[in-house]
């Protein structure tokens, strides 16, 4: 099974629901439908709105990121998987690159996953090195820190995918080699085999994937999917990136 995941990030009002519509009629009439699964994390101002929307609908809706608690505590803003999935949230995304420059660290990241996990989230765990962990050949050192740091054995490992998002990728057109990518992609499977051993979660690639640099992607056949972000906001570059990548 494929992810093709579109988040939001800090993008969307009650209306922008038509995009969602676009993209959903096209995957209800897709031959390649049964081979991939579509999830958009808007922000969280409309998961429950959308999340009601799309609940007979194949599009399934996720949150971008929650709060280290399980329930309900004195956090100003702050907003639980218990709340999130109390709305409808499917799936979460926890350690995006944003949320860690803003602070999140590993042990706050592990909390996310475990009360994630607890509360039926499927979490879609992030990764990825900057640039100059990048210049100074540090990728897979870096990887496997923010691995073995945060995801535990006795996690849920069929609730967790993992997405490798260099930072220097995100939202920047600049896209690793497919070279680099499939290295880096067993590296990582590697790695989560080392702690799951069988069935170990999946990896995704995310950093501007678009309609026309999916293609190459597709050679690679040990990625299980895109995290989608500045093409996930209009219907038509979205669905260019499922079209181009089963054409
Ligand atoms: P872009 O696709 O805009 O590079 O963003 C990737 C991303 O950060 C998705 O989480």
């Amino acid at each position: 099974m494929k992810y093709f995941i579109g988040n939001w990030k800090m993008f969307g009002v009650p209306k922008s629901v038509s995009i969602l519509n676009k993209i959903n009629s096209y995957y209800s009439k897709d031959k390649n439908r049964n081979k991939y699964r579509v999830i958009i994390t808007p922000p969280y101002t409309l998961i429950e709105s959308y999340s009601k929307y799309f609940k007979n609908k194949k599009i399934s809706i996720g949150a971008q990121n929650c709060y280290q608690k399980e329930q309900f505590s004195s956090n100003t803003a702050a907003i639980s998987p218990f709340m999130l999935r109390s709305v409808g949230a499917k799936y979460t995304l926890i350690g995006h690159s944003d949320n860690r420059f803003e602070g999140d660290t590993d042990l706050m990241l592990k909390d996310k996953v475990k009360y994630a996990l607890n509360n039926n989230l499927k979490v879609v765990f992030c990764i990825g090195e900057n640039k100059t962990e990048k210049n100074n050949k540090k990728t897979l050192s870096v990887l496997k820190r923010q691995l073995t740091k945060v995801l535990e054995k006795k996690f849920n490992k069929n609730n967790i995918i993992v997405a490798y998002e260099p930072i220097w990728s995100i939202g920047t057109g600049k896209i690793p080699t497919v070279n680099e990518l499939k290295k880096t992609t067993i590296y990582i499977k590697k790695i989560l085999k080392q702690i799951y051993k069988k069935n170990s979660p999946g990896v995704l690639y995310g950093g501007s994937v678009d309609g026309s640099n999916v293609e190459m992607f597709k050679e690679i056949r040990e990625i299980d999917g895109f995290l989608i972000g500045g093409a996930s906001k209009t219907s038509k570059k979205f669905i260019d990136i499922i079209r181009n990548y089963y054409r």
